[in-house]
């Protein structure tokens, strides 16, 4: 069954909203929490290990319960129980949306049109886990008998985004395989890229869903032109290339024998397939067991997704939020701010699943919306941020909404580099809902003894506050929380796409462009 089809702005939760915004718009979020002195408890969510503290946002119960009404009467749950049962819900192309499939732990089984899909699922992940064993152990060896020591993944927007942010997110868990990404179609990052390699002890991985995607193809015969150039042999290839992909006769076409191609599936869109054999590269990385604590963090967070109730529910949360700035406060962009290096690839990661998912303006009806849909997400690490745009964050013209993403510890264990980390992470958080007031400004240039200039400088000293943000802790980076962390952002796109009534999982936009970059050609 396909998803139901409501135009959001038409039920009554969409008016109550309203009415709420007129309500809170100018209301000062200090003025909220002196009312309610549970407010931050109140507005805190947890599961297992990822705590949601949402206090800082320009809402209150009323609104909470119109947004969580305005769910309800789209009827969010049974959008939900579609997806997680493999209906067809990416109507457009005709496919069930299946994700959450890849890393079904539960033990039950997934149909899609009457055939268990967990039995190729279980297949591919053990064929993954027995590869990438064999390349860490230095059993499968290169053509010339040496074992493999560099891997490169050669794929684009989903078939590199994830896996890229994955391994670099996790390389304080990696071992001794160097691992490269090549996905633009730049020549000179390609020849960037190789020509410190090896060919004899270099694996590449070439992902594409389709093997159709002309900047995968031109990368992967580019690299096998040099490969073949140093000394290897047409036959050779079998031992140092390998493919993830759904079309199979154009891998085979390419050279790659058939037992090394890992199989993908249509009901798994490419901003959301890390998941699947797509991150072959994360697991040759880390190693198979690190990718299955991944695969385990994101389905902890599917269960807590599909079967807790929406006022508790972290991704329904945050869609709601999202909803309530994009469509009432009109605020056209939210920033994501990891406050972890190793996290650097999370926000180009984020924005091909959000804009590429949300960034759609035909609803459900094949109608012309005419409210707003997807958000422009952005962002950088803190607190390089702090050195760059959040001047604009602070005190710009624009009400930008942010989530703060922190950990309570550190890998390596330096307490008081950490100890700084965090303070900028609660200290951003605070100055950005605080502000500063002409009382404090005030104070502060006398201390400073700078009483001439308290009329002049004034005006430009002083912080309205009341912006709004998100603080997503956990306690330390690891596999597991990562997946959780990304499957979180998941299911908060899915449900924005849902109440927007729009289709999130197609993406004809990209098609234009590509074929005019042939006719160019
Ligand atoms: O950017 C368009 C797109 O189709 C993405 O959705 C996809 O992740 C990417 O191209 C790569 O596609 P493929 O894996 O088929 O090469």
């Amino acid at each position: 069954m396909p998803l139901k089809n409501q135009n959001p702005t038409q039920t009554k939760a969409w008016k109550k909203i309203q009415d709420a915004y007129q309500e809170l718009k100018q209301i000062d979020m200090k003025t909220l929490f002196l009312y309610d002195a549970d407010r931050k408890e109140k507005y805190t969510l947890r599961h297992n290990g990822l705590k949601l503290d949402f206090s800082k946002n320009r809402i209150d119960d009323t609104t909470l319960t119109s947004l969580l009404a305005l769910a309800n009467e789209v009827d969010l749950k049974d959008g939900i129980d579609k997806m997680f049962s493999g209906d067809m819900i990416n109507t457009t192309e005709n496919r069930a949306v299946l994700h959450t499939a890849l890393r079904n732990k539960s033990g039950n089984p997934v149909l899609v049109d009457g055939k268990n899909i967990m039995e190729d699922v279980d297949e591919t992940l053990q064929k993954i886990k027995e590869f990438s064993n064999k390349i860490i152990s230095g059993q499968h060896k290169g053509y010339s008998g040496k074992a493999i020591t560099d891997v490169v993944n050669i794929g684009i927007g989903g078939s590199d985004l994830g896996p890229r942010m994955v391994v670099d997110a996790l390389q304080y868990y990696k071992n001794h395989l160097k691992t490269h990404f090549i996905s633009n179609i730049d020549g000179d990052h390609v020849f960037e890229t190789i020509k410190n390699l090896n060919p004899k002890t270099t694996l590449f991985v070439i992902v594409s869903k389709t093997f159709t995607t002309q900047e995968t193809l031109t990368n992967a015969e580019t690299v096998k032109k040099w490969f073949l150039s140093q000394g290897a042999s047409q036959a050779d290839i079998q031992h140092n290339f390998v493919a993830v992909s759904t079309n199979l006769e154009k891998v085979i076409d390419f050279g790659i024998a058939s037992e090394n191609i890992f199989t993908m599936w249509n009901w798994v869109g490419g901003r959301y397939s890390l998941w699947s054999a797509v991150g072959l590269s994360i697991s040759l990385a880390l190693g198979y067991d690190n990718f299955d604590q991944l695969l385990t963090g994101a389905y902890q967070m599917d269960e807590h997704f599909r079967t807790t109730s929406f006022d508790k529910n972290i991704p329904v949360t945050l869609a709601l939020l999202s909803i309530w700035y994009n469509n009432f406060f009109e605020t056209e962009s939210e920033v994501v701010i990891p406050f972890s290096q190793y996290l650097t690839q999370l926000v180009p990661y984020l924005q091909q699943l959000s804009m590429e998912s949300n960034g759609k303006s035909v609803d459900r009806n094949g109608e012309k919306v005419d409210y707003q849909t997807g958000n422009i997400i952005w962002g950088n690490t803190g607190t390089n941020v702090q050195h760059a745009f959040m001047q604009l964050v602070h005190q710009g013209t624009k009400l930008i909404p942010v989530d703060f993403i922190g950990f309570s510890a550190s890998l390596y264990g330096n307490k008081d580099h950490h100890d700084k980390l965090m303070a900028n992470f609660y200290a951003q958080a605070e100055a950005l809902y605080l502000g500063k007031s002409r009382e404090d400004v005030h104070l502060e240039l006398k201390i400073a003894n700078q009483q001439d200039k308290i009329a002049q400088l004034m005006p430009f000293k002083v912080f309205e506050g009341n912006r709004p943000s998100n603080a997503l802790l956990m306690e330390k980076l690891n596999p597991k929380n990562l997946g959780s962390l990304l499957a979180m952002y998941e299911h908060k796109t899915f449900v924005q796409g849902y109440i927007w009534n729009i289709y999130s999982f197609d993406q004809f936009g990209v098609e234009l462009g590509k074929e005019l970059a042939k006719k160019y050609l």
